[in-house]
């Protein structure tokens, strides 16, 4: 079964053709448009911005992704998209699409959560991973902890209580003036480094519920600046912001990790998925290969270009769905829940 699979929830405009076969999917093609150009001077995805960028680009990324795996529309067996969540504007741009392709070549049509697509992303490398698995989602947007029995079921164990790993991530950066997105040169600038930094308290829950908290590490890197205003002009090639990076990054990879051999016993996990932009982080990687080998767990973590948003995720989730009897009755959904 050949599926194209768009995404576009965010500021990736991505289209992929995956093939679906008995001993898992393929990866056919994919392409991604960025928009790190247009949102980097402001530090974030500007919505507005993206979704008029998205528009654009759209065709050019399903045209590309079709080439690129040498298929027409003719050949396709069905069509996959995002319908959640995420920005709504951006959202519409794939989902437009998909529902006009749909209608002009007969298609089945299927719209995807995109944290299914995220735990999906897995399928490529690790199809006969086994369940249950703890699977960790973390992004610019979400810092999510779910137990899955399957593929296609997501039981949500914890979350963050404010920001998310990857908002610490952007945010530091751009109080360092290192650029945007944050993630990817927070990382290799903390790779450089000779040492690190002063190591950043965790934060405590008097409740004693199970979560995260990454808001405070905001507060935290903005009063080592206050104390020492060089950090933020030194640059990615100052061993004071390089050491600055590698205890942030060290902070949240480990306090990411920490919960996880609780939950793995409590809920008899057999592996560990971690998936979304922040599973690119190369600390965090190499933590949970350690992490994973320790507990006895099978840690899947995919290609970094299959962590971040991507089209290939989406195409791998819609071939595991029922296609919708009635794609036209079917809207983007900002807030989608998880069924
Ligand atoms: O999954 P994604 O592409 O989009 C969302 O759904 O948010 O994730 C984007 C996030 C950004 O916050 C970016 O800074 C972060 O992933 N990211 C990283 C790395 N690469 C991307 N964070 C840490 N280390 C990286 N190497
Ligand atoms: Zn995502």
């Amino acid at each position: 079964m050949l599926v194209l699979g768009l995404e576009s929830s965010c500021d990736d405009c991505s289209a992929a053709v995956v093939e679906e076969t008995p001993a898992g999917p393929i990866l056919r093609s994919l392409v991604r448009e960025s928009q790190d150009a247009i949102h980097g001077p402001f530090g974030g995805v500007v919505p507005e911005l993206a979704a008029r960028e998205h528009l654009l680009q759209v065709r050019s990324v399903m045209a590309g992704a079709l080439a690129q795996a040498g298929v027409g529309l003719t050949d396709l067996d069905r069509i996959a998209v995002t319908r959640g969540p995420g920005l709504v504007g951006s959202l519409l741009a794939t989902f437009s699409a998909s529902k006009a392709v749909a209608w002009r070549q007969g298609l089945p049509w299927v719209g995807v959560h995109h944290l299914l697509g995220h735990l999906n992303a897995a399928r490529f490398a690790a199809p006969d991973l086994p369940f249950p698995a703890l699977v960790l989602l973390v992004s610019g947007g979400h810092t999510h902890l779910y137990l899955a029995p399957d593929w296609t079921t997501l039981e949500l164990l914890q979350k963050t209580r404010d920001d998310a790993a990857g908002e610490a991530f952007d945010k530091t950066a751009r109080m360092l003036n290192l650029g945007y997105p944050g993630g990817p040169v927070v990382d290799a600038c903390a790779n450089t480094a000779v040492k690190a930094a002063e190591p950043f308290t965790p934060p405590k829950f008097r409740d004693g519920k199970a979560s995260w908290s990454f808001s405070g590490l905001k507060t935290g890197v903005k009063l080592r600046i206050e104390r020492d205003p060089r950090l933020a002009q030194g640059g990615a090639g100052d061993p004071a912001v390089q050491g600055l990076c590698r205890s942030l990054q060290e902070a949240i990879s480990s306090w990411l990790l920490k919960p996880l051999p609780g939950w793995a016993e409590a809920r008899g996990a057999r592996s560990l998925v971690i998936s979304g932009g922040v599973a690119c982080n190369s600390r965090l990687r190499s933590e949970a290969a350690l992490l994973a080998a320790r507990e006895g767990l099978v840690l899947a973590i995919p290609e970094p270009r299959l962590c971040t948003d991507n089209g290939a995720m989406i195409a791998a989730a819609g071939a595991l769905l029922t296609p919708d009897p009635n794609p036209w009755r079917q809207n983007a959904d900002a807030d989608l829940k998880l069924v």
